[in-house]
């Protein structure tokens, strides 16, 4: 059972601006303008270089893991920890009893990597057999330490879970189920920062988009995207959640009213590539007013070439916002109306 305080997301967006406003890798990521197809103006955000991790995920694993150690602070000391003191050698003893666990074969085990050698907690990373020594590399160069568990990804989130279970440490994951609710969304509360960058440059122009493309794995980035426009955008946009046609779990669940699976093949929108939604990403975005488009794995592929002949190299799940972008100018003649905003999540791999 699931009940409604587990679902409840009322992120404190301005203890996330300000976590990353006293972070020396920190800066406002650029948005550029880039002239899409039919000669309409994209605003795309562009967080294929965010905090040397390359990804948007940098806001989301390393954010939670300070909350995670401040709240373990205060409960044993009192005291509530500025992030300045995040890195005072007492503090840092003290997080080094801290194992953070995920299963991940991409940017968020990166984030859970990063974030734990900020605050001198350990990581470890659960990958498939499948995923590739390079990427196991990069972990372990980040001090992660990485176990190799089951032949797919499923596989190796519940062997992630079955480690919490047997070792206490913590589990990290971004997506959410009945039960597990609490450290996602400290995790989608970082990503509110993505949303609070944009309100800024937008409030100060007074141009606002009409459309925002919003790609979606689990559902985290487009339900705190979604969250923080709705709340207090100016001027409010529609928006569009973009899923490859092989992994559409929220467009599924948004049509059956409860949470529920998207089926189909390997997408090579590998990020993207999640078969169940986050439970409190799909009951944000139900009700925030979205729209679902999905993507064939052409379109995601024809998005990120097109993106990189435009100086933004990114992957097909980098470009997947501005593929719903295209698949929708392409089937509409109104479009070139619009001035949309998409989201170029992470750089090439
Ligand atoms: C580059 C990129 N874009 C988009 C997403 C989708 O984010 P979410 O799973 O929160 O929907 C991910 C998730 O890993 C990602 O790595």
């Amino acid at each position: 059972m699931t009940d409604s305080d587990d679902l409840r997301f009322a992120p404190d967006v301005a203890r996330a601006v300000a976590f990353f406003r006293s972070q020396e890798a920190y800066a406002v990521s650029a948005l550029r303008d880039i002239t899409g197809p039919q000669g309409v103006t994209v605003w795309a955000k562009d967080e294929t270089q965010r905090m040397g991790l390359g990804a948007f995920k940098a806001l989301g694993a390393p954010y939670a893991i300070a909350r995670l150690i401040d709240q373990a602070w205060q409960h044993n000391t009192g005291e509530a920890l500025s992030s300045a003191r995040l890195t005072d050698s007492d503090v840092r003893d003290f997080a080094a009893s801290f194992t953070f666990v995920c299963a991940s074969a991409g940017n968020h085990g990166m984030g859970v990597a990063v974030g734990a050698q900020a605050v001198g907690a350990r990581a470890r990373i659960h990958l498939a057999r499948t995923v590739p020594e390079a990427f196991a590399q990069r972990l372990t160069a980040l001090g992660a330490e990485v176990v190799r568990s089951g032949d797919v990804y499923d596989e190796s989130v519940a062997a992630a879970i079955a480690d919490t279970e047997a070792s206490g440490a913590t589990l990290l994951a971004d997506g959410t189920w009945p039960g597990y609710t609490e450290i996602p969304k400290w995790v989608m509360e970082g990503y509110c920062v993505i949303a609070e960058e944009l309100r800024e440059v937008f409030e100060t122009s007074g141009c606002w988009p009409t459309h925002v493309y919003l790609q979606a794995g689990v559902g985290g980035l487009a339900a705190a995207m979604a969250h923080m426009i709705r709340l207090n955008w100016a001027e409010q946009p529609e928006l569009i959640v973009v899923e490859p046609t092989a992994a559409a779990c929220l467009q599924a669940s948004h049509k059956a009213g409860k949470p529920s699976r998207g089926e189909g093949p390997d997408s090579a929108m590998g990020r993207l590539d999640c078969k169940e939604p986050s439970i409190v990403a799909w009951d944000v975005l139900e009700r925030c007013d979205v729209s679902y488009l999905s993507l064939s794995e052409e379109e995601g592929q024809s998005a990120a070439n097109e993106l990189s002949a435009l100086g933004l190299a990114t992957t097909p799940s980098g470009a997947a916002g501005y593929a719903g972008l295209m698949q929708q100018i392409s089937r509409d003649s109104a479009a070139r109306q619009m001035r949309p905003l998409v989201i170029v999540s992470e750089g090439p791999a």
